[in-house]
């Protein structure tokens, strides 16, 4: 072996080893509450399942504040934090313009309580977001999935952050793929979570830029005519409860109305739009409009990728009494 190759090598054993360490110490399992509360998880999905009688849209909530969670830093619960900073003005990721339109936060807290009189001091903030997510996605009509938890709560919010994570709803496609990509999730799985987007609301707010003063020639001229309707106003008041639905036929489900809304180009957003003209990413939306099965299976895989987004683990974070403050 050359003097260059044997450093290469003890290079690639040393990143070997420190690769391996790193992962043993960050390590999500199936069943982490096995032992110390073997009732978590039902009582989860007991949970979701019961708010989701009440308000259906609950159900939508946790896959979007699962999204808003993990994408920032860590599936850390950060995004519940309302903290007080030393001038006693409230520092939140919920203040982000990004969070516009987050709604259904307050019921991970009563989750928590049902959790708490259980077993106390166990189950994270974190964990009860993945995993409702995960329940709420059978609900909606997509795949039960294994996932893993383990997952600690953050002392840290990231309210000056968000922006840095969270693309805008008119950013450039290759941003949006640049953001999913930094945290391990490809193209592929990228365009299946926007699938997300087949199910609840968006504002006027998000969506008047392409409708005034000129409609973007991306978007079909009837579904302008209809959008223009819902939003008539070319400079909404943010607090104005004006919407359009993603998907007029099923709001409710998961499902890949999304992608033949994105073909015919009826979808809401400049980044949904935009998935439809590019070489990248079309074959996919291509694919998950002919086959839901498809489509589910990529979402679920994409989900997962998206809840094991660098989780704290071990003596890391810590497990909050209310997920909305950390403890004292
Ligand atoms: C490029 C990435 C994304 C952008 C720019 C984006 C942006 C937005 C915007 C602007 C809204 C409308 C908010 C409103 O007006 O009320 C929205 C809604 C929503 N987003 Fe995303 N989003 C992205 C990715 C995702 C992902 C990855 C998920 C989940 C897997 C997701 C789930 C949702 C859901 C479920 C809603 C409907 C919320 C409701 O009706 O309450 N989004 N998103
Ligand atoms: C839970 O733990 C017990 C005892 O360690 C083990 O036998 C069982 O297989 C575990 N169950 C799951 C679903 O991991
Ligand atoms: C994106 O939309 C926001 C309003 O939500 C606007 O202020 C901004 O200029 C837009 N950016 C681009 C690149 O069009
Ligand atoms: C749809 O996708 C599934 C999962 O990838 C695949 O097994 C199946 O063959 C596909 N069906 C068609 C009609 O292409």
């Amino acid at each position: 072996m050359s003097l260059g190759g044997s450093i290469k090598f003890v290079f690639l054993l040393l990143s070997f080893l420190l690769l391996s360490n790193f992962g043993k110490s960050q390590e999500l399992v199936v069943n982490y509450y096995n032992q110390s509360c073997p009732q978590a998880e039902e009582i989860i999905k007991q949970q979701v399942f019961s708010l989701y009688q009440k308000h259906g849209n609950s159900a939508i909530s946790w896959i979007r504040n699962l999204f808003h969670d993990c994408m920032v830093k860590s599936c850390d619960a950060s995004l519940l934090l309302e903290m007080k900073n030393e001038e006693g003005v409230v520092i939140s990721e919920m203040k982000s313009p990004r969070s516009f339109g987050i709604r259904n936060l307050k019921y991970v807290n009563k989750i928590k309580q049902v959790l708490e009189n259980e077993c106390p001091n166990t189950v994270s903030c974190a964990d009860i977001m993945a995993l409702a997510a995960r329940d709420a996605i059978v609900l909606l009509g997509g795949l039960e999935m294994e996932m893993k938890t383990g997952r600690r709560d953050s002392k840290e919010s990231y309210g000056e952050m968000v922006e840095e994570f969270i693309p805008n709803h008119n950013d450039s496609l290759s941003l949006v793929l640049s953001r999913f990509q930094d945290i391990g999730i490809d193209a592929e799985a990228t365009v299946a979570l926007l699938g997300a987007h087949s199910m609840g609301r968006v504002h006027c707010v998000n969506l008047v830029n392409r409708l005034y003063p000129t409609v973007d020639p991306t978007l079909d001229p009837n579904h302008a005519l209809y959008l223009k309707k819902r939003c008539p106003n070319p400079n909404p008041d943010p607090k104005a409860v004006q919407y359009a639905r993603n998907d007029l036929e099923s709001p409710l489900v998961v499902d890949n109305n999304y992608y033949r809304n994105v073909l015919d180009h009826k979808a809401l957003l400049l980044v949904d739009q935009q998935l439809g003209s590019s070489p990248i990413t079309l074959p996919y939306v291509q694919q998950m409009a002919s086959n839901n099965t498809y489509f589910l299976a990529q979402f679920a895989r994409a989900l997962l990728l998206l809840s094991e987004n660098n989780p704290l683990t071990d003596d890391q974070g810590e497990i909050r009494k209310d997920c909305r403050r950390i403890n004292k």
